[in-house]
């Protein structure tokens, strides 16, 4: 039987049994999802949620499971490497899912030297922390560090990113991301730390803070402001639902082999400016509002630096291995957001009161 073969048969015996997993970064976005997805799915899990609760990091996300018993919170800074190692003493991992970072590309833009400690300093730390804790048994172990497809850099107007394309990423955020890859790998090769990675295209969904281009959309939508569309509104992104992505980690956790790589995608290109004017026509019927009224809202803005044209990930060896499939419908998990920000005005405006006017005014006016 392959290593591989019998790694993978080995984890489903594992899943049967009691476990502990640390998910970093689970108050965030897609965090919170994965949070979710396996305190319900696996009751035999203990889920450790470790969380410095920045900007992006909400509890609120997670109300519906805080007092199951499968699930703790610990407030950690995984950039504090006491703080780091102190947790995996506590807790002896079985398998980590590693999402904490600084994620939004225009604050690695105006800031970048955050997204050093958090996405490079703060992997090292992890990455040290299990070496250490896991010498004696590390091929019961997973390492899983949830990476992006900006890594690879931009496409062109043909092709696809597989998983052996080269990384070339051009942002500050994506050159992090980038090099806290090299770094699992790099612990994967010569330290032996079993890891997997996998690299994903947009999400979009409940929960995303009003930063990334939906959320903000629909949140200016509402409110009647400009839609702020960068360039020419011709930049392609690749979108997929969050619970897709929650969906493809879970496969990928139980069932990938150490030393892979997994691309995760939407097989779902869009245009900016298409993108914005579907969301209008949706926001229009679920506001009630004349068709055409939230298109006159759409601004085109000054453009990002650097801004990448393209992205589009191939995920057949995901689809092929596990049978992974997105959700066919855009439109559906678009309506579904939608609906979701609409019935949500607490979350909504707990979120966009405090620092994020201070945010959004530096960074959209004079644009
Ligand atoms: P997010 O910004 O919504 O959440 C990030 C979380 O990490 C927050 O809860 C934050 O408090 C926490 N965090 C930040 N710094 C920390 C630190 N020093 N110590 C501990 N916790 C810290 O991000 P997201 O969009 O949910 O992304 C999650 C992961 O998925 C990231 O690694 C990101 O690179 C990756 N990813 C995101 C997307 C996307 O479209 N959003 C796509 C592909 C990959
Ligand atoms: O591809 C995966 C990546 O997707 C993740 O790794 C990142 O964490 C995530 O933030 C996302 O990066 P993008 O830069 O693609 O997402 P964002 O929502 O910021 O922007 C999507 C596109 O919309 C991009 O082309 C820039 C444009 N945009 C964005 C904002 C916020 C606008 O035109 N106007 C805006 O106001």
């Amino acid at each position: 039987m392959g290593v591989g073969k019998k790694h993978q048969e080995e984890k489903l015996i594992n899943m049967k049994k009691e476990r502990i997993i640390l998910i970093t970064g689970g108050a965030g976005f897609i965090g919170s999802h994965v949070v979710r997805r396996f305190v319900s799915n696996y009751p035999g899990y203990m889920i450790i949620n470790a969380d410095k609760l920045t900007y992006a990091g909400n509890l609120e996300n997670l109300s519906d499971i805080e007092s199951k018993k499968n699930y703790k919170f610990e407030k950690t800074d995984i950039v504090n490497k006491q703080a780091a190692m102190a947790l995996f003493r506590k807790y002896n991992f079985d398998g980590v899912i590693h999402l904490a970072a600084e994620s939004h590309v225009d604050r690695s833009i105006t800031g970048p030297d955050e997204f050093v400690f958090t996405n490079i300093v703060g992997t090292v730390n992890l990455l040290n922390a299990a070496l250490d804790i896991w010498k004696n048994a590390p091929e019961e172990k997973l390492f899983y560090h949830i990476s992006t497809d900006e890594v690879y850099g931009s496409l062109g107007k043909e092709g696809f990113f597989t998983e052996e394309t080269a990384y070339d990423p051009k942002s500050p955020y994506s050159a992090s991301k980038a090099s806290s890859d090299h770094m699992v790998r790099a612990y994967n090769h010569t330290f032996g730390i079993p890891a997997v990675i996998s690299n994903c295209s947009n999400n979009y969904g409940p929960n995303q803070f009003p930063e990334k281009l939906i959320p903000l959309a629909i949140n200016n939508i509402k409110n009647n402001k400009p839609v702020p569309v960068y360039g020419k509104g011709e930049n392609i992104r690749d979108w997929l639902y969050v619970e897709d992505h929650a969906a493809a980690i879970d496969l990928i956790f139980h069932r990938g082999t150490p030393g892979e790589t997994y691309n995760i995608g939407g097989n779902n290109e869009w245009k900016n400016i298409d993108l914005i004017r579907l969301l209008c026509k949706i926001m229009d019927r679920k506001l009630d509002r004349p068709a055409g009224t939230s298109e006159k809202l759409i601004t085109f803005v000054k453009d990002r630096p650097g801004h990448d044209l393209r992205y589009a990930i191939d995920s057949s060896k995901l689809q092929k291995e596990f049978g992974w499939s997105p959700i066919p419908s855009f439109e559906t998990g678009l309506e579904k957001t939608v609906d979701w920000y609409l019935s949500n005005t607490r979350w909504l405006e707990n979120v966009i009161s405090g620092d994020y006017e201070k945010y959004y005014d530096s960074m959209y006016s004079g644009r």
